[in-house]
């Protein structure tokens, strides 16, 4: 039976799963450790779901009409499906991005017609910017207030408060996990930076099987901007911690704070160690929020209590989207 597509939209999901038998084998694990790999997706991340599950959803709504321009704001992966899909549909897209994300993100939406703004080119946002060190819900709600409110043909789709976003991960990233999995998950890992994934996929896990233990994972604190250092060296790009100390204005809305049961702490350099290690060993190359999943997951595989049980951990997005931060080198 053949099968040909005719449009991007309809290549999104589905990704595979991906047992890493050699990294296991090289680190003595005793369970399983099973990647989901999201670079499957059209534009080589899992935000290539959201994407399309925000616009089809402002479609459905009326709130997208042809001619309109589509925003949002980003480290720069959902940017990127915002972009390929808002090309493919014929809408304009326009993006509010933090300046410090690799430069093939910038390529890649301006390769799709989008339009790029750092946060810092914008005077307001930069100022809000500083004087909240670096809040991005302070900034977003300006760019809502002040920016977007004051023009009709422009939708902000605002991945970090957008239901959406989770849905599209209860709808489509756990049921495939559990469907390719015939519903063997003991430990579902997942970064954390809108939390739409962690929050969509636990929902669903934990539906089937109440038991399935969900794991968030969030950058350690040498990675994390800081009054001493406002840039850090190393991030792990798209991840932000989440954890109780954590201001509750800085959590976003597409976050369950109830869907996980752990939170484990992933320090930039440990995160880009493993991406390193498992394209050595198992031929793989994925970016750094997914070194950070592999690393918890990892942990997690050498518990005693964790021996024989299956791991399934998403790995977000492609490690061809930091050759140039130097993930690699
Ligand atoms: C590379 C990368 N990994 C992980 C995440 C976290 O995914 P989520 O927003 O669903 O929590 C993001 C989100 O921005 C990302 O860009």
């Amino acid at each position: 039976m053949g099968k040909i597509n005719k449009s991007i939209t309809e290549l999104v999901g589905n990704t595979p799963l991906l047992e890493l038998v050699n990294y296991e084998k090289q680190n003595d694990l005793d369970a399983e450790l099973v990647i989901k790999v999201e670079y499957f997706n059209p534009n080589q991340s899992v935000k290539d779901r959201i994407a399309l599950s925000m616009i089809e959803d402002a479609e459905k709504k009326g709130i997208l009409k042809p001619g309109d321009t589509i925003v949002d704001t980003t480290s720069g992966n959902t940017g990127i499906g915002l972009a390929a899909i808002a090309a493919a549909k014929g809408y304009k897209f326009r993006v509010y991005i933090q300046p410090q994300v690799s430069e093939e993100r910038f390529k890649v939406i301006h390769a799709f017609g989008g339009e790029t703004i750092k946060l810092t080119e914008e005077p307001g946002l930069a100022k809000i910017l500083k004087e909240t060190n670096g809040d991005f819900v302070a900034a977003i709600k300006y760019l809502e207030e002040e920016i977007i409110s004051k023009d009709p043909s422009v939708v902000f789709v605002n991945q970090i408060a957008n239901p959406a976003n989770p849905r599209i991960h209860l709808e489509t990233t756990g049921p495939e996990i559990w469907e390719d999995t015939n519903g063997k998950v003991d430990i579902f890992v997942a970064t954390v930076g809108t939390g739409g994934t962690i929050t969509g996929v636990g929902e669903f896990l934990k539906s089937k099987n109440p038991d399935i233990k969900v794991v968030g994972v969030q950058p350690g604190p040498n990675s994390l901007p800081s009054d001493e250092v406002p840039v850090p060296e190393h991030e792990i790009t798209g991840v932000h911690p989440f954890s109780a100390d954590v201001p509750k204005n800085r959590i976003p809305a597409t976050l369950n704070q109830n869907i996980y049961d752990e939170i484990i702490t992933i320090e930039a350099l440990d995160a880009y160690a493993t991406a390193r290690e498992v394209a050595k060993s198992d031929g793989i190359l994925l970016g750094e929020s997914s070194g950070a999943a592999i690393n918890a997951a990892t942990q997690l595989a050498k518990r005693p209590e964790n021996k024989g049980k299956r791991i399934v951990a998403v790995t977000a997005d492609t490690g061809l989207r930091y050759l140039s931060s130097g993930l690699f080198e």
